[in-house]
């Protein structure tokens, strides 16, 4: 097992890492609701249940990002006051970051913001969304503009439950993953190469080491700027392209980690054409996202509607579009300055 913690002060967390740390919850007494989604409940409440007293509460969800809704929450803070949970209360969340985000809401919230303890149980969940403390929901106008900075009080990501993700679920983990490298480490890029053969075999030993390295670069970034007010802008690296794909496809179309799969190469791209990065470095990311499975092609969307979903990012700033870009690949950097004509030969390029 391997553990690390998330540094912030009075807030500091642990992640526990290996398969079977889910014997390491610790709830410290305190009664809980347990918070989860129709499709992984059946395959692992049972277990979790097992550790905690007879009777615990619990909350099953629709699966779906289509329910990452106000109205989802509202089920969570019901569940909540029927079962008479004071400030004392402490709510856990089993799924991936749906769920996680959900039910972190939710305790964000409840009583002005109750405990909450992460079990995530995809890939994405283990090594982004359950450290952290972004919590929220979707809205019609945008996705998670509604939410909290809300930090758990453990995680533990057990590879065991692994096992059961689909495999189009465990590739789009892997474009969060590459991501770290991309963004910051060009070292376990090189590594990812290497073991590209013994990740797509799900062996929990070289999974462990994976998911330890990139919750190690999550968690130092949020320790030093937890609300986004500088560095943890780097993690969106490839995002703003992918919330737009996300969008423009219909959420569930194209999955989360495949938009910032496809949205990593087209930052890469920009990269190339304004100077700072290599045809062989964008070369590279892609031939990895590709062998571990993942699209690197945006889908036909018009440059026009791309810009303009864009634009509606949480990045904009003074209505000046800020993205992340590489400079070179293993170094991101936040601009505000990109000429239009190289963004717009990357849109028609992507397809
Ligand atoms: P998800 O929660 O929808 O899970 C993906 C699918 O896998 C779902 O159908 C789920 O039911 C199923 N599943 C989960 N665990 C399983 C298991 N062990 N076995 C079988 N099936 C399983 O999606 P996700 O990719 O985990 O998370 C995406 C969400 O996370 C998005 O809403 C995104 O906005 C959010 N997110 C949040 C942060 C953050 O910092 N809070 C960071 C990144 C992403
Ligand atoms: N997933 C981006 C962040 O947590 O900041």
């Amino acid at each position: 097992m391997r553990t690390l913690q998330v540094e912030l002060g009075a807030r500091s967390y642990p992640i526990d890492i290996g398969p079977g740390v889910l014997s390491r919850l610790d709830t410290q007494g305190q009664r809980c609701l347990v918070v989860s989604n129709d499709t992984v409940a059946p395959l692992h409440l049972k277990t979790l249940l097992a550790q905690l007293p007879e009777g615990t509460a619990t909350c099953i969800l629709p699966d779906g990002e289509a329910h990452k809704t106000l109205d989802s929450a509202g089920v969570i803070l019901d569940a909540l006051a029927a079962g008479g949970f004071h400030r004392d209360g402490l709510v856990i969340a089993l799924g991936g970051g749906v769920i996680g985000d959900l039910a972190g809401f939710a305790a964000a919230v409840y009583h002005r913001g109750i405990a909450f303890i992460q079990i995530p149980t995809t890939l994405l969940s283990m090594v982004d969304s359950s450290v952290g403390g972004k919590t929220g929901v979707n809205h019609p106008a945008g996705k998670n503009l509604i939410g909290a900075f809300h930090q758990p009080r453990q995680v533990l990501a057990d590879l065991q439950l692994l096992d059961t993700l689909p495999s189009r679920e465990y590739a789009a983990g892997m474009a969060e993953v590459v991501k770290y490298a991309a963004l910051g480490d060009l070292a376990f890029l090189d590594w990812l190469e290497a073991q590209t053969p013994a990740l797509q075999a799900r062996d929990h030993a070289v999974l462990a080491e994976m998911v330890e390295r990139c919750c190690a670069t999550k968690a130092r970034i949020v320790a030093a700027d937890e609300r986004e007010q500088g560095q943890r802008a780097l993690l969106n690296l490839g995002h703003t392209f992918g919330h737009a794909i996300e969008t423009a496809s219909g959420y569930g179309t194209v999955l989360h980690g495949e938009a910032v799969a496809i949205g990593m190469v087209m930052a890469a791209d920009l990269s190339y054409r304004l100077g700072w990065t290599s045809l062989t470095d964008v070369e590279r990311l892609r031939d990895l996202l590709q062998a571990l499975d993942l699209p690197t092609r945006c889908p036909p969307i018009p440059p026009e509607q791309f810009l303009a979903l864009m634009q509606r990012d949480k990045k904009v700033l003074n209505n000046r579009l800020r993205l992340v870009l590489l400079k070179p690949l293993g170094q991101a950097i936040i601009t505000a300055d990109v000429p239009p004509e190289p963004l717009q030969e990357t849109l028609l390029a992507a397809t």
